[in-house]
């Protein structure tokens, strides 16, 4: 492991993917060229490649997932990996099993690669410092999303899908909408949107919904919505975390959706051409609007898509290819 970045190896090679956050850029980059051909494969008569071939990956979710879960385990498969989605629910985690000893009996099977989704902030570093102490770091941990903490691949995804229609990320304007404070994928997005030199990150929320250390992140604060969106290329809207607010931080959804939701009015105020994006589940009627979420400037389905092609090229490079 290397000690400044445990995810990079002594050579800089992506040996895990834990955070965006002291990722180089020319890695992201990277990572989103590799992506690039896998998302031709779907048009190709032999869907499969064999750069996963003999390798196990095992698919641990703590927590609920719909898009990562299912797009990590078709990666895989088109990698040719046999994959193994654990379930938590009727696994010895419900009898009381430590996390890590789960991983080294999962680690006793020849897993070669773990992606983790976890409520604990930090418990796929956790497993990354544990197998590195227990002299099994040939195993790759992937971060499927810990806690607040980070979504490494959901933030590449929505790089690759800002990439694929904005070209280039030195001349945008992005805004991030919603429940800054809980959320996992904003800090990814908000690391990811400043290594690749978007020259403006905007986060727009409500006082009680947004990090006090946001401008240290380099994001320009708005608590208007309306003032926030004028003339953004991109708009992305989060979902309000309710499983990880500690009380009330909110009148209603009704008033959030007032003030907060996206609605066509609200977004004719950003560039004509400016796209919508959302990392889901969508909560209609609360952050979103329907004609907004179906609607021409939306890129949300895509953005599903653009991620298994994604996953497929951290895989890929975890595989060492
Ligand atoms: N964006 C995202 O993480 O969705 P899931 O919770 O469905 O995986």
């Amino acid at each position: 492991m290397n000690t400044t970045n445990p995810q990079l190896n002594k050579h800089g090679e992506l040996q895990h993917l834990l955070t965006i956050e002291g990722l180089p850029r020319d890695v992201i980059t990277r990572i989103l060229d590799t992506a690039a051909p896998f998302t031709e494969l779907v048009h190709q008569e032999e869907k499969k490649l064999p750069l996963l071939r003999g390798k196990s990956v095992f698919n641990l979710f703590f927590e609920n997932s719909t898009r990562t879960r299912t797009t990590f385990e078709i990666a895989a498969k088109r990698l040719s990996a046999d994959v193994i989605n654990l379930n938590i629910n009727t696994s010895s985690t419900a009898k009381g099993e430590t996390l890590l000893d789960t991983v080294d009996n999962l680690a006793a099977m020849q897993a070669d690669m773990f992606v983790v989704r976890h409520a604990s902030s930090g418990a796929p570093f956790l497993i990354a410092q544990h197998l590195a102490a227990t002299k099994q770091d040939h195993i790759r941990v992937v971060n499927a999303g810990d806690g607040r903490h980070a979504h490494p691949t959901q933030g590449l995804l929505d790089m690759y899908t800002i990439r694929h229609y904005k070209k280039d990320f030195t001349k945008l304007t992005v805004a991030i909408v919603g429940d800054i404070l809980h959320s996992r994928v904003a800090r990814s997005q908000i690391h990811a949107l400043s290594t690749l030199g978007v020259p403006e990150i905007r986060a727009i929320a409500p006082k009680t919904l947004i990090p006090t250390a946001a401008e240290r992140m380099g994001v320009k604060v708005f608590h208007d919505m309306r003032e926030g969106l004028k003339g953004v290329d991109v708009v992305m809207m989060l979902r309000l975390q309710n499983e990880r607010m500690l009380g009330a931080l909110l009148p209603s959804p009704q008033e959030y959706f007032k003030n907060y939701g996206l609605t066509p009015e609200k977004l004719a105020l950003a560039k004509p051409d400016a796209i919508v994006m959302h990392p889901g589940p969508m909560n209609r009627g609360v952050e979103i609007d329907s004609a907004v979420a179906d609607g021409g400037q939306a890129v949300i389905l895509p953005q599903v898509t653009f991620g298994i092609a994604v996953r497929m090229a951290v895989m890929s490079m975890l595989a060492g290819n």
